[in-house]
């Protein structure tokens, strides 16, 4: 059989979106592009390989088949590509790092000190959502990842480096912005703006409300914590985000944090691999630094 590793991977992509277009859009292909490297490897099988059911593309059997094969030959690839790594030392390697949207805020801080005592490291830094992080560490095509939840269904090693605090922001004009000691169940009354399903800061956030038997009202949903920020001060509601994410509007006095009993919602960073794997001497160097210094370096201002 001539089966390419490129087939291969366009044949996973469909396989976990259920889709052809899903599947060009993340591989940044056209759909016909993404049909015809199917069909090729299907004639190269013998078998089809995906059918329809409603609006969705689902393996057939071989099918199945093909993506276990097809999974572990990837992994295989990206063992090879850590044994090759560290071969390679400290001063020529090369880091693969994913964080949660969130982290973005403090990532480029920490990747610039690292930098500039490992220049000869090349660095990659996806920023992406909970579920594309989880995947990363299951298929082991990333070395290190800087999340709010570890996972618990993938087999990781998980450390916590740094605190992540959570407050309720709000207009600097709002009503409740001169309070003291606010009644967590007073936000009932309010509406917040929410990130997006998926997002760690969402969980704690509907955590924090459920444990505490309070409902809160849903206003608008927005998958960024700069759009969030943009409707609170636009008066589109409250919401609860991550310290990080607000230094600049806190020095501006364009967002404030209310006195909410229970908050700051005291929350962790985690350092996240996947358990045994071989880190590379890079991937080493950076989990060291995040451990000793990360802290130092991004913690967020203080505050409650
Ligand atoms: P997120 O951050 O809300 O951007 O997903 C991760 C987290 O807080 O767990």
């Amino acid at each position: 059989m001539h089966i390419s590793l490129r087939q291969l991977r366009v044949f996973e992509a469909v396989a976990q979106n259920h889709s052809y277009t899903r599947a060009a859009e993340e591989l940044h292909l056209s759909q016909p592009a993404v049909s015809m490297q199917v069909k090729q490897l299907e004639d190269e099988v013998g078998l089809p390989l995906f059918e329809r059911l409603g609006k969705k593309v689902v393996p057939t059997e071989a099918g199945r088949e093909l993506y276990h094969y097809s999974r572990a030959i990837n992994r295989s690839l990206a063992e090879l590509e850590d044994v090759m790594e560290s071969l390679k030392g400290i001063n020529r390697g090369s880091l693969r790092l994913a964080v949660a949207s969130t982290v973005n805020y403090f990532a480029p801080r920490l990747l610039a000190v690292f930098q500039q005592r490992h220049p000869g490291i090349g660095l990659r830094l996806d920023v992406t959502n909970r579920e594309m992080l989880v995947q990363m560490l299951d298929s082991n095509s990333v070395d290190l990842v800087l999340m709010g939840v570890p996972p618990k269904n993938v087999d990781v090693e998980a450390e916590a480096f740094m605190d992540n605090p959570l407050v309720v922001v709000a207009p600097p004009d709002h009503p409740l912005a001169n309070e003291r000691n606010i009644l967590t169940k007073r936000l009932s009354d309010e509406v917040f703006v929410m990130r997006e399903e998926g997002s760690g800061t969402r969980k704690a956030m509907e955590r924090f409300f459920a444990e505490r038997g309070v409902e809160i009202r849903h206003g608008m949903q927005m998958t960024r914590n700069e759009a969030v920020k943009q409707a609170v001060r636009s008066g589109l509601g409250l919401s609860v985000v991550s310290l990080h994410t607000i230094e600049l509007e806190l020095e501006t006095r364009r967002l404030v944090i209310l006195d909410v009993e229970g908050f700051p919602d005291r929350r962790q960073w985690y350092l996240v691999y996947r358990r045994g794997k071989r880190l590379s001497p890079a991937a080493s160097a950076f989990r060291d630094f995040v451990r000793a210094e990360a802290a130092r370096i991004a913690a967020p201002i203080a505050v409650g």
